[in-house]
């Protein structure tokens, strides 16, 4: 089983889609084992968007991830990583796929809607950034063995 942290960023929330996105996430059969509403502060976003100190998007993405609530989600499952980032499309709504996330509700590079993490390390970091180890709960699903073989 692998886990992931997923954002539905600002601008998701403020078009009323973080249920569409979640739905989305959802029907895939990944499991949530923890949600919540949150305001991104200027520390939590520079320690999530390390990687990009530096790049001449990177102010503005913080501005942008700490300007209104996002909903931090840690969803688990057999690949989740890369289904998740299936489900996104590319990082440019512009060029993502249609049947994405990206694709169908996006057309701006600075306003994609949602962040996935992009391998299992950033995965494990991404998801202690964002959720304490009681805010993860454990729970069986009766659907479990309809999801999973
Ligand atoms: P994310 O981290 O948000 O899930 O997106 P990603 O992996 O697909 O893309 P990444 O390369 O990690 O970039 C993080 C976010 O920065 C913005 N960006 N702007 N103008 C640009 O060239 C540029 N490049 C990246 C995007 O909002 C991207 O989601
Ligand atoms: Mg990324």
């Amino acid at each position: 089983m692998e886990r992931t942290l997923v954002l539905v960023k600002p601008d998701g929330v403020q078009r009323g889609l973080a249920g569409e996105i979640i739905g989305r996430l959802e029907r895939t059969g990944l499991q949530i084992i923890g949600m919540k509403l949150m305001q991104v502060s200027e520390e939590l976003a520079s320690e999530h968007y390390g990687e990009h100190v530096g790049k001449p998007f990177y102010l503005g993405l913080v501005s942008f991830i700490t300007s209104s609530p996002v909903v931090a989600l840690a969803l688990e499952g057999p690949s989740a990583i890369s289904t998740t980032r299936k489900i996104m499309g590319s990082t440019n709504p512009a060029g993502a796929d249609p049947g994405t996330i990206r694709g169908d509700l996006g057309v701006d590079m600075g306003r994609n809607l949602i962040h996935g993490s992009a391998n299992e390390q950033d995965a494990a970091r991404e998801v202690s950034l964002f959720f304490d180890d009681s805010e993860l709960v454990s729970y069986q699903r009766a659907t479990q063995p309809w999801i999973v073989e």
